[in-house]
């Protein structure tokens, strides 16, 4: 789908991989719906792209509220593509996690895609013309140490964005699909993250994971898998377990979070808009 024109909303766009996706969508002649729990950061985000001549607008929403969601939908208008990027992590042990925020990983990452996908899918339906990106993870290829909820939310995020995918094929709807599922981003989500083989397994730039997501929603791509040596996954799903431990244990993956203390510290902040 080309974005000249498009009407493109992005939830969680107000920092890290969602601005730099708003950035570049914009960049390319679209009008954007900038999506953000942090309303200063929303709105600081649709101002960038107002300066750099481009158009856009904030709206403060809590995605994980499904009332808030359809209410600022209504608002938005109708949208060509809409892109499911907030998430949270909390990047602790199973029993070190709080239940507060067990919950919390699995309605950002996971329960949100439903509110957001139903408030906006009826109007491309109507339209017959649309797309819903997913930004999944690797995490939701390979369970990795430390990720029990985020791994398992992602998990459900790529089950999610298959199932709909499958349904929307099956009633021939004119709306498509992409599910992204990238390695560790420098956005600051996984401050202090290490990776053992970077040659094979890099830490991803920001700008470049951007400007690859813009370019398969404008290719019409179904998925995008970075770095490209994760497609080896599907094969390592094959291999008996130990074997799988064994070039888990190679590849140094779940090493990877060993000095990473986690973002939902400010939980509580994150449940409430902030001014
Ligand atoms: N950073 C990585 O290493 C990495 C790797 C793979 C996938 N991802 C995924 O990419 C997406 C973007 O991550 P990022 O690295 O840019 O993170 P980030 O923390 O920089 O940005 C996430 C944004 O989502 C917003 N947000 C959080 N909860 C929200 C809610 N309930 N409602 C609305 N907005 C909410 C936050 O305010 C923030 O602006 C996430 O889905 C993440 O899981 C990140």
């Amino acid at each position: 789908m080309h974005l000249t024109g498009a009407r493109v909303l992005i939830t969680g766009a107000g920092s890290g991989l969602g601005r730099r996706m708003a950035l570049e969508a914009a960049g390319l002649g679209a009008e954007l719906v900038v999506w953000d729990l942090n309303a200063l950061a929303g709105e600081r985000v649709a101002e960038e792209i107002r300066t750099l001549g481009g158009r856009a607008s904030a709206q403060a929403v809590d995605v994980t509220d499904s009332g808030a969601v359809s209410s600022a939908a209504e608002e938005a208008g109708a949208v060509d593509v809409l892109i499911n990027n907030a998430g949270v992590v909390t990047g602790k042990r199973l029993l070190e996690a709080s239940e507060a925020q067990i919950r919390r990983t699995f309605e950002v990452n996971a329960l949100a895609l439903y509110w957001t996908t139903r408030a906006f899918l009826p109007g491309m339906l109507e339209r017959g013309r649309g797309k819903v990106v997913t930004i999944a993870s690797a995490a939701g290829l390979i369970g990795v140490a430390k990720q029990t909820d985020y791994s398992a939310s992602k998990w459900a995020a790529m089950g999610f964005a298959e199932s709909l995918r499958a349904e929307l094929r099956k009633d021939r709807a004119p709306v498509s699909t992409l599910v992204v599922a990238p390695y560790y981003i420098d956005t600051g989500m996984f401050d202090g993250v290490r990776t053992k083989w970077p040659l094979v397994l890099p830490i991803l730039q920001e700008r470049d994971v951007a400007r690859r997501v813009v370019d398969a929603i404008e290719r019409d791509r179904l998925q995008l898998v970075m770095p490209p040596f994760l497609r080896v996954q599907p094969i390592g799903r094959m291999l008996p377990v130990v074997a799988w431990d064994w070039l888990a244990d190679l590849l140094g993956v779940n090493d990877t979070m060993d000095e990473f203390t986690g973002r939902q510290a400010v939980e509580h902040q994150e449940r409430t808009p902030q001014p």
